[in-house]
């Protein structure tokens, strides 16, 4: 497999930059603040937990309340893992085989296109940048072949933002059922949409061969935690990615699933927190770019807390991005972060993020950086 170019320019510069303006999760918390909002037997159940093993399903108490996060979910359905990551690398490992073909939306979080590149064929969709970040159910439709297997898509997505209208994903499940295609479902930014009626239902709730992939780390804003889960209503392939999940985490860390379990019973509170966060930050950044007409392209994605807007400076996308790093400490992905082996992704567009609350400081930096080199 090839280097996941996120990854490693994260490890090059997520901890060294001052200003984080690209980071994909919501802002999180301290230990005692998660703590705090525990009831009393939570709590204790926390500060006297045993370090030992956990099961490798998850713990029953979380995985029972993970299940109500959906509408249709029984504890049985829901396989944990260590991250959305760990649930990404288990699911296409277990699902697809060499003579199989896969279909993946571009752009894409890397993973969702190098892991099934590793095993098998794989076709890529355009998101539609003229169309708002859209997806052309007829151009899935044109893509599947006879042994196309899985459908892996990403709403709201990593980098554009984009939630799918729910009539197209009523139509991309109806695709799937008639064909009996898997339709893995990454939905790890569901929760912080923009607005409320953009939500999409849970693939897992209303497929029989979904996979609906969700995780702590980002609506949630606690990726320390490394918790994600995947919901499925089959039991054999549920029943197989446990057991491949004996070859890597084995189960989760104990002390995560306690403050998971916390985390999710207080999930509305929470996410309520991150979405005002959210829209307060979704303005400062639009009068942001509003400041720059000449240099940026930019309209407040559907959903997540990233999004993709266009460079229209002098020189490189790359080049600015850099520059920009190395001279203000003010971090963007740059566009060939996003390199597809699929499809041409665009060299004008970089991603920004704005689900951390200390926005200001960085747009300062920014907007100081821009004046100097204006
Ligand atoms: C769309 C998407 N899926 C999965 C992941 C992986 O999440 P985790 O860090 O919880 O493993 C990310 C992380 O950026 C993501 O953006």
């Amino acid at each position: 497999m090839r280097d996941f170019t996120l990854e490693t320019f994260f490890s090059k510069w997520e901890f060294a930059a001052r200003y984080h303006m690209t980071a994909s999760d919501m802002q999180s918390m301290s230990v005692s603040e998660l703590l705090a909002l525990a009831d009393q037997d939570d709590r204790e159940a926390f500060d006297k937990l045993h370090l030992g093993y956990t099961e490798t399903w998850g713990a029953p108490d979380l995985r029972a309340e993970i299940a109500k996060t959906y509408d249709r979910a029984e504890p049985d359905d829901i396989l944990c893992f260590a991250g959305a990551e760990e649930g990404i690398y288990i699911a296409m490992k277990v699902l697809l085989e060499p003579d199989d073909h896969a279909i993946v939306v571009v752009p894409n979080y890397q993973a969702a296109e190098t892991l099934p590149l590793s095993i098998c064929a794989v076709s890529g969709v355009p998101l539609d940048a003229g169309d708002n970040w859209s997806l052309d159910i007829a151009a899935v439709r044109a893509a599947i072949r006879p042994n196309t297997r899985l459908i892996s898509i990403n709403f709201p997505n990593n980098p554009t933002g984009a939630v799918l209208e729910r009539s197209r994903f009523d139509a991309l499940v109806a695709l799937c059922r008639e064909h009996g295609i898997w339709l893995f479902s990454d939905e790890v930014y569901r929760g912080v949409e923009r607005e409320e009626s953009l939500r999409l239902p849970q693939v897992g709730d209303v497929y029989e061969r979904g996979l609906s992939l969700n995780v702590m780390s980002k609506a949630y804003g606690l990726p320390g935690l490394r918790i994600g889960w995947i919901m499925t209503r089959d039991r054999e392939i549920r029943s197989r990615m446990e057991r491949y999940k004996h070859y890597l985490s084995i189960c989760n860390s104990a002390p995560s699933e306690r403050l998971s379990l916390i985390a999710l019973k207080a999930r509305d509170k929470i996410l309520a927190r991150n979405r005002v966060l959210l829209a307060e930050n979704a303005l400062k950044l639009g009068n942001f770019f509003a400041e720059f007409p000449d240099l940026f392209d930019w309209r407040q994605p559907e959903g997540g807390c990233v999004g993709y807007p266009r460079y229209k400076g002098p020189g490189s996308t790359d080049d600015f991005c850099e520059k920009l790093v190395s001279e203000s400490g003010v971090l963007l992905l740059p566009p060939h972060i996003y390199h597809s082996e699929l499809l041409p992704t665009p060299s004008d567009r970089f991603r920004v993020g704005f689900g951390r609350a200390n926005i200001d400081e960085g747009l300062s930096a920014f907007r100081a950086w821009l004046r100097r080199n204006g």
